[in-house]
């Protein structure tokens, strides 16, 4: 695990309890739902996997998952607006109970994109569910179905989401701390 006292770690946005317990009562509500169907996760490479895999083992229905896996960040901290499909889905959504399981949404520009895409493949539902959002920096008028904390515009690290790739398996989620000349 990522030492807690590397220096770019700043303050905690969301405590690994809170992340728990609200992973759990998004699934029993998801759950409810979806009573009677079987939902098919699509999970957003890479960040959602770690809420993904606490979501799904929280649910009381039947579901299956499927990987997608797109690019709109590049290595820089600001979205480009260009999303980019690095690894499609295996098998066809159609007909199928979709939901978009996503780490953060920020500009929603992924997700827009996202669900245009799949929204064309036919599927009986589509409806996203969030792990985080930050609604000051949307662009694009959309609010995912389930969400599970809105955090203030800070560059998210942890639980998933990474700086650089690093960061991803803090059980936190922080702010990423810059030194003052840096922009992100
Ligand atoms: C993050 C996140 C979303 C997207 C949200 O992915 O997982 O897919 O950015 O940003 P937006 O709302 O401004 O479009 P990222 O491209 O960082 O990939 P990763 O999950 O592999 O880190």
């Amino acid at each position: 695990m990522a030492s807690t006292r590397d220096a770019a770690i700043g303050e905690i946005l969301v405590q690994p309890d809170d992340l728990q317990h609200r992973v759990r009562e998004l699934a029993r509500e998801i759950s409810r739902d979806y009573e009677g169907r079987e939902p098919l996760l699509v999970c957003v490479l890479k960040g959602a996997v770690f809420f993904l895999a606490d979501l799904m083992r929280s649910l009381e229905v039947p579901c299956e998952v499927d990987f997608m896996a797109v690019s709109s960040y590049g290595s820089a901290t600001q979205t480009s607006g260009v999303v980019r499909i690095l690894k499609d889905l295996d098998a066809s959504i159609e007909g199928r109970d979709v939901i978009i399981v996503e780490d953060i949404v920020d500009s929603g520009l992924t997700l827009q994109y996202l669900l245009r895409n799949l929204r064309a493949r036919g599927p009986a539902s589509l409806a996203v569910c969030a792990l985080l959002t930050k609604p000051e920096r949307r662009r694009v008028d959309l609010s995912p179905r389930y969400v599970g904390f809105e955090i203030a515009d800070k560059f998210a690290i942890g639980y998933g989401l990474d700086h650089g790739e690093r960061y991803r398996n803090l059980p936190y989620v922080a702010a990423l701390k810059v030194e003052q000349d840096q922009a992100i």
